[in-house]
């Protein structure tokens, strides 16, 4: 893919941590060997440790090796991109190094004869998010080449955005006192998962779905996000934030958010997010009760994992060995709203499952007729009939369906259909992140998430947070690495006569 990208010129804020060489970097060479990125752009690590340029670049070019192990390396690609990387090492608290860093950008701008634009990412761990934004106000560096050409400057932010309701406020409102809102792209990378966009072709492009797409005809419907991993070494990160916190406040949000929506009124970034935030807000405030009875947490202890031995999460790295941190979560909401009055959404998630799938899954409300009740063979095995989004892996739909055996009689069996990105369209899909870095390069927002959209999610986990802090500590370790998950969660949709798909 060509494009006319102008060199841009992209500051990384926690360049040595594990999101810039496990996604951010792989992204950047992918993106490189695409042919997408031009031929000079400026990639600037700014951390603590003291790297030079040359040293950050061998340390970037182990990451994405590491990342490509066994395929085809694009030298090409690989070369370039090292030699478009650049380290300005400081703390975040200190004025010196940003005041380096403006002499780096100046020095790129003098090199191409303009302005090239900026872009600031937090990658940071996000206690330092403040401090981070402080400094580019302070020092000028958000407003751009020679320090007052704001146009120019555009500031990514990861996720954790906040710890809660009000740290979540404080931040957007430290955000949005130094950027405009076009310049900011706060970052949700399921949002940019391919088979998630395509929830809104399958809806809105098809005709034949959206009429059978509320309550009339939908049982319920299940969001999971299972991981077959542990935490690995992220336990600074994880520790005291949690799965509800991690993944349930953004990634599950967001499938919840395309799933449900109503048709937004064009393929314009506003329309689009509109309709994606009005779900959220149509969340149905959960009481106290129904929080204790209705959302489960758990906690990893040990188990096997393709008959291998794995630690409990208390015994990894970095974790304090009577951590209460949730490492899976269970639960069940309802929506405010006409389409879906009385439709329960289950979502789960969980670390050290049995093997790791993100799906959406759909579940249909059985037929009213009685034609078939006369048909006693094998009806125990009958499935519903249940549309099933394989976010990943192995994107694509299927819908389980019944369909007549084949030969005399009239007997029925469970089919798929089954469409497969792999085998519709062969190449390999962009990554998100490959995905989100091009939209902000582009200067396109719609797969970034908003803050009203984070605000609502942010409301529901801060609700819930405040019922357990007044309940007994949960005891923790619940559940077995490679099961899944606590016996809780299965009695959750057991009791609404209903059973997990994903098992
Ligand atoms: C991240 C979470 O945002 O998403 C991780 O911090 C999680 O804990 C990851 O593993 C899941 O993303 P993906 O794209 O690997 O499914």
């Amino acid at each position: 893919m060509q494009t006319t990208i102008s060199p841009f010129v992209m500051v990384i804020f926690g360049a040595t941590g594990d999101l810039t060489s496990r996604k951010l970097m792989p992204a950047l060479y992918n993106l490189l060997s695409y042919k997408t990125l031009p031929e000079r752009f400026f990639v600037v690590g700014f951390a603590r440790r003291p790297f030079s340029h040359e040293e950050f670049r061998s340390l970037m070019k182990e990451a994405i090796l590491r990342h490509i192990k066994g395929k085809k390396i694009d030298m090409e690609a690989l070369n370039k991109l090292l030699q478009n990387l650049y380290y300005q090492q400081g703390l975040f608290e200190e004025k010196e190094p940003y005041e380096k860093l403006i002499n780096l950008l100046s020095s790129f701008d003098k090199e191409i004869g303009a302005c090239i634009t900026r872009f600031f990412y937090l990658a940071a761990p996000p206690l330092n998010y403040s401090t981070i934004l402080n400094k580019l106000a302070s020092t000028r560096l958000s407003e751009g080449c020679g320090q007052g050409s704001s146009k120019w400057t555009r500031v990514l932010i990861e996720k954790p955005f906040g710890k809660d309701s009000d740290t979540a406020k404080k931040l957007e409102e430290q955000l949005t006192h130094t950027f405009e809102e076009r310049q900011i792209y706060r970052i949700d990378h399921y949002l940019a998962k391919e088979n998630i966009q395509n929830i809104l072709a399958f809806r809105f492009a098809n005709a034949m779905f959206e009429p059978l797409w509320n309550k009339d005809c939908i049982d319920h419907v299940q969001i999971v996000l299972a991981e077959n991993s542990g935490i690995g070494n992220r336990g600074k990160f994880y520790e005291g934030v949690g799965a509800l916190k991690d993944v349930v406040q953004n990634h599950l949000m967001a499938m919840l958010a395309y799933i449900a929506m109503d048709e937004p009124g064009s393929m314009s970034v506003d329309s689009i997010r509109a309709e994606r935030v009005k779900v959220l807000q149509s969340i149905k405030k959960m009481t106290k009760e129904y929080i204790i009875s209705n959302i489960i947490r758990g906690q990893y202890g040990k188990g096997l994992i393709n008959e291998r031995k794995v630690e409990g999460y208390r015994e990894e790295k970095n974790i304090a060995p009577d951590s209460l941190t949730d490492t899976y979560i269970a639960m069940k909401l309802y929506l405010d709203n006409k389409r879906w009055d009385g439709v329960p959404f289950y979502l789960r998630t969980g670390k050290r499952m049995p093997f790791s799938a993100a799906r959406i899954s759909i579940q249909f409300k059985k037929p009213t007729h009685k034609f078939f009740e006369s048909i006693h063979e094998h009806k125990e095995h009958w499935h519903d009939n249940v549309l099933t989004f394989r976010i990943q892996p192995r994107e694509g739909i299927s819908l389980q369906m019944l369909a007549k055996k084949p030969g005399l009689g009239f007997s029925l069996q469970n089919v798929k259909m089954d469409f497969s990105y792999e085998s519709s369209f062969g190449h390999k899909l962009f990554d998100s992140y490959e995905r989100l870095l091009i939209d902000s390069i582009r200067g396109d927002q719609t797969l970034f998430a908003t803050n009203s959209g984070f605000n609502a999610t942010w409301k529901v986990v801060t609700d819930i947070e405040k019922v357990w802090a007044q309940l007994p500590l949960p005891k923790f370790p619940n559940y077995q690495a490679g099961s899944w998950g606590p016996k809780e969660a299965e009695e959750l949709i057991s009791r609404d006569g209903r059973h997990w798909l994903l098992h």
